[in-house]
């Protein structure tokens, strides 16, 4: 069939709504039509100029999403059409050293995702535009009006919820929540730092209220952002990781933040070394945002001495450390049960025709999350 999706065709470039071909689903897997993906930071790391190259063009992007099974590939049990999903950028193979040990997030598959390929065989695609082929982003191209995934891929999820608050929980709302609550050993009573407000750190906001966090301290050089954090469970706000360090010594008796999460749209190593200024000793950094997919943001300028003495922890995170298949479902049950808030995370939205509007938006800070909407 034909379909529609935001592509990027060249580097640097911008997304382009291209109307590609798209093969049926094979045996496992789904054919899903989008109904809303969220405009996630990650999407734009290497579109913009001097960015690294991708790793292959074109590349049908977006990972955000959730949508409708339409049609479900031969021999594929327990999927059905009109089944509900939201898709999981880290595919779960259920089987492998790190799915068997509760981290999921960091299944085997997730290796195979980058090449746009499928995941068993990285020279089939299911997308071409004019006889090439096209590259799915994370297996998934959720930027699109019909797309073809792994199931492995997908989380099934209660068809009652609203699918365009669901799709948050794709990426953005896990990947912050689970920084604070599953990588940060911060607890009631302690003092968080929040470095960066768009669609990944406000919910570590949200989080770090609902562990009963003392102080949440939310920093953002964007006022509306600062604002916005205060209405979702921050209790201070500073402009600049100066002021916010100060701020967390003054709570403190002069120690510093309990923890600091670094959700920065494009993560440089100086931010990382504010945030080791920002903690306490034996507290931890988790660096949640990342810069361009090929690596880079340079050294991290801090005195490594009083590091070790200091004993403090600096603490890399993927999808905040949370369980696909577990805390997608577990995560939309908080919503329902108003403990964690979506509706006001979405602060526009979008056709598919507006994506690259979107994501100027979100690189100027004007949105907490952007999110592109389907018929
Ligand atoms: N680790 C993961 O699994 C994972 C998953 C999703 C996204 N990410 C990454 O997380 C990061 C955040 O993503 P997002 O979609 O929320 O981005 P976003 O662009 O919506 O938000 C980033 C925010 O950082 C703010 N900012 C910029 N410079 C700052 C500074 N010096 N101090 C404080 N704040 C600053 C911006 O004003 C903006 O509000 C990105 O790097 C993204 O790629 C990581
Ligand atoms: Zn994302
Ligand atoms: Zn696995």
């Amino acid at each position: 069939m034909k379909t529609r999706s935001a592509v990027l065709h060249t580097q640097p470039g911008r997304y382009e709504v291209t109307e590609v071909d798209l093969d049926e689903p094979r045996q496992g897997e789904l054919l899903v039509k989008m109904a809303a993906v969220g405009l996630c930071h990650t999407d734009d790391h290497d579109v913009p100029p001097g960015s690294a190259p991708p790793l292959r063009l074109p590349l049908a992007g977006g990972h955000e999403g959730a949508g409708v099974v339409v049609g479900v590939g031969p021999h594929t049990p327990g999927w059905a059409e009109g089944d509900h999903v939201v898709l999981s950028f880290v595919a779960v193979c259920g089987r492998c050293r790190m799915c068997s040990t509760g981290h999921q997030n960091l299944c085997d598959l997730g290796a195979r995702l980058f090449s746009g390929a499928r995941i068993e065989d990285p020279t089939s695609f299911r997308m071409s535009y004019q006889g090439r082929p096209v590259g799915q982003a994370y297996g998934l191209a959720a930027l699109s009006e019909h797309t073809v995934v792994d199931a492995r891929s997908a989380v099934k999820i209660d068809p009652d919820l609203p699918l365009d608050k669901a799709a948050l929980v794709a990426c953005g709302v896990p990947t912050g929540w689970g920084s604070v609550t599953n990588m940060s050993e911060a607890r009631a009573g302690d003092v968080v730092v929040v470095m960066g407000i768009g669609g990944v750190g406000i919910n570590s906001v949200q989080a770090a209220r609902a562990i009963g966090a003392r102080a949440v301290i939310a920093v953002d050089p964007v006022e509306f952002k600062r604002e916005t954090a205060k209405q979702l469970g921050a209790t201070h706000t500073a402009a600049t990781m100066g002021e916010a360090t100060e701020l967390a010594r003054s709570l403190t008796n002069g120690q510093g933040a309990d923890a600091a999460v670094v959700a920065v749209g494009v993560v440089t190593g100086d931010h990382i070394g504010e945030a080791v200024m920002s903690i306490r000793k034996a507290g931890t950094v988790v660096v949640t945002g990342t810069g361009s997919m090929r690596g880079g943001g340079g050294g991290v300028p801090f005195n490594h001495t009083m590091f070790t003495v200091f004993q403090k922890r600096l603490q890399g995170a993927l999808f905040g450390g949370c369980n696909p298949r577990w805390d997608i479902p577990n995560l939309l049950a908080q919503y329902t049960a108003g403990t964690l808030k979506l509706d006001e995370l979405v602060t526009r939205t979008y056709s598919l025709e507006q994506v690259a509007e979107g994501f100027d938006d979100m690189k100027a800070g004007r949105n907490i999350r952007g999110v592109v909407l389907f018929d």
